[in-house]
């Protein structure tokens, strides 16, 4: 196991009913809200109304920015700051999935500077300050919920590019299970690959193959997401298995998941970023494409160790073929796809892809992936 430092302020509130109590808690930091927001399933499944109703009944009033995208992109994002500028937003309340969430940690950093909010995402500039941030999750799936990070996509370069900073932890998320019982089965799958792809990352590019305790973790959230998924596509009302997996998505991303293995990569997400960038699909569903085709080119230079020491504990199988092979079948199971043309990308266009991707493989430094590897990934996966 390798030294690590391990810091996470996030204040969980789980459970139901729970969604009325983020007037009091954002309360003791604000009193005027920019309240951001997706684009409507927040008012279809009542969350809105009683955020709404909860900022109001503790005294915060509240400017609203809707509209955020699934894959939020920046001149929504620089609309966001502008409004809360103007408006002296003190407090940020984002209620929604991922895409929302990390709108508005960008907005809350970008806020507090005076350059363009895009520099902290290509590095030009450090997070230095931010909003306060309070979250009400509806989507198990990113971690952002409890995590530093952010990703926006920059519409005009196709750059989809991540910001990050402990400043941008929320204060406060609150996690009522029943907010999800509103989402459509392929939201439901997107997310469930999204979890899944955050414990592997860790867990296949470990630089420490001897990390008994977080293997262990690894392996447990990657059973329960799978057993939840199944359960709740079997019966959307079971609460029991959408409160373990709103609880397994939010472990799989909060740095929990990778301590000890001193570093390792996040490849899968660096290739899978420049298909949501370009063709904008849908995160989870791009990383159930890329997955696949990464597992059978990690077999081949990394060797059987790490997929068969998973397969046997989450799959139950014996070789690294059959792991790849299962976890395709889940996917399939689910409704994900797995084939760049069920998304309608055609082949052809994998060297631009492959350039798109060598940006991010660049700006996060991953050793070892040039553009024939990747483009060799990608044909797997068309
Ligand atoms: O926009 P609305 O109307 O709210 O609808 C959303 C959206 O269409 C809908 N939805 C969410 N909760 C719902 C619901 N529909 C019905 N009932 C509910 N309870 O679901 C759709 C997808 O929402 P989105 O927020 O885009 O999903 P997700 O949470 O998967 O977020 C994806 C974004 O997060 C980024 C992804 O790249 C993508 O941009 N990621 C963020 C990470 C982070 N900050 O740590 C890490 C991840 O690896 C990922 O990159
Ligand atoms: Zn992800």
């Amino acid at each position: 196991m390798q030294n690590f430092t391990f810091y996470n302020p996030v204040k969980i509130i789980f459970g139901r009913d729970t969604v009325s109590k983020i007037g009091r808690e954002a309360a003791k930091a604000g009193k005027k809200a920019l309240l951001v927001y997706g684009g409507g399933s927040v008012k279809r499944n009542g969350v809105y109304e009683t955020v709404t109703g909860s900022l109001s009944k503790n005294g915060i009033t509240f400017i609203e920015h809707s509209g955020v995208k699934p894959n939020p992109v920046l001149t929504h994002t620089r609309e966001g700051i502008k409004k809360a500028r103007e408006n002296n937003c003190d407090v940020i309340i984002a209620a929604g999935g991922g895409s929302v969430i990390d709108e508005s940690k960008a907005i809350a950093a970008g806020v507090k500077y005076r350059g363009d909010v895009w520099d902290f995402f290509t590095g030009k500039a450090a997070i230095k300050d931010a909003v306060a941030l309070f979250t009400v999750l509806t989507i198990p799936a990113t971690g952002s919920e409890m995590n530093s990070g952010c990703v926006v996509t920059n519409e005009e370069t196709k750059q989809k590019y991540n910001a990050g900073s402990q400043l941008l932890f929320p204060r406060i998320s609150i996690l009522d299970p029943e907010t999800t019982m509103s989402l459509p089965q392929a939201q439901t799958a997107n997310g469930a690959v999204d979890a899944l792809a955050h414990v592997i990352e860790g867990y296949f590019t470990t630089k420490d193959p001897d990390v008994i305790m977080t293997d262990e973790l690894v392996h447990a959230i990657a059973r329960s997401v799978i057993t939840c998924t199944d359960r709740i596509l079997a019966d959307p009302e079971d609460y029991g298995a959408r409160a373990s997996m709103m609880w397994s998505a939010t472990l799989a991303l909060n740095g929990l998941q990778a301590l000890g293995y001193g570093g390792g990569s996040f490849i899968n997400h660096a290739i899978e970023h420049s298909l949501s960038a370009l063709y904008d699909i849908a995160h989870g569903a791009g990383l159930a494409i890329v997955m696949p085709a990464w597992f059978k080119y990690h077999l081949k230079t990394d060797g059987p160790g790490r997929l068969i020491k998973f397969g046997n504990a989450v799959f139950g199988v014996k070789s690294a073929e059959e792991t790849i092979d299962a976890f395709e079948n889940w996917f399939k199971k689910i409704g994900a796809p797995v084939r760049l043309p069920e998304v309608k990308i055609p082949a052809a266009d994998i060297p631009k892809i492959t350039e798109n991707a060598l940006g991010l493989i660049n700006r996060w430094e991953i050793a070892g992936y040039d553009r024939k590897t990747v483009e060799g990934i990608l044909r797997t996966a068309a």
